[in-house]
């Protein structure tokens, strides 16, 4: 039987959910949009659970939240991932649309989803899906701002629930 946990974290300052995903089995984790902030608090639950960071993945990089990406990956060596489209040089590896990623018995699929950024991301696993700032509880995330397109975040959202759900 698969043993995966999810955890979701809050960062209250930016508002950044973060998630950590955890195979209780091989012991590795992912997590999915760290916050500079709380890189403690986020390396003491990995460590907590029993688990040790094999994935760093980002929805996107933006203005809004800085990313604990860097400094996560100097204290346990775990890759950084993000979209190709991205104008960073931080990243390990670029993901293309419809990339698998697999972690012990985690299985992701990254998703292409521009709009609130050209570079936005989305993460599916067992089911539920990791947008980032591209959609919201009761909303989608602006694209008023730094490579935002309205036109990109509508087609991103209702071109891909046939994928989602
Ligand atoms: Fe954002």
């Amino acid at each position: 039987m698969k043993q995966l946990i999810l955890r979701q974290l809050l960062d209250p300052e930016s508002h950044t959910y973060s998630y950590i995903l955890g195979d209780m089995e091989s012991k590795e984790a992912v997590l999915i949009d760290s916050v500079s902030e709380q890189t403690e608090r986020d390396l003491q639950l990995i460590d907590e659970l029993g688990l040790k960071l094999k994935l760093i993945l980002e929805t996107h990089v933006h203005a809004d939240h800085i990313t604990g990406a860097w400094k996560l990956k100097q204290k346990t060596g775990a890759p950084i991932l993000l979209s190709k489209f991205s104008s960073v040089d931080m990243a390990d590896r670029l993901l293309d649309d419809g990339e698998n990623l697999q972690i012990g018995q985690l299985l992701i699929t990254a998703i292409s989803t521009p709009g609130h950024t050209k570079s936005c991301m989305s993460f599916l696993w067992n089911g539920k899906v990791f947008t980032g700032d591209t959609l919201l509880i009761r909303a989608a995330g602006r694209c008023d701002f730094q490579e935002g397109s309205a036109e990109q975040l509508y087609e991103s959202i209702t071109n891909n629930t046939n994928r989602i759900f």
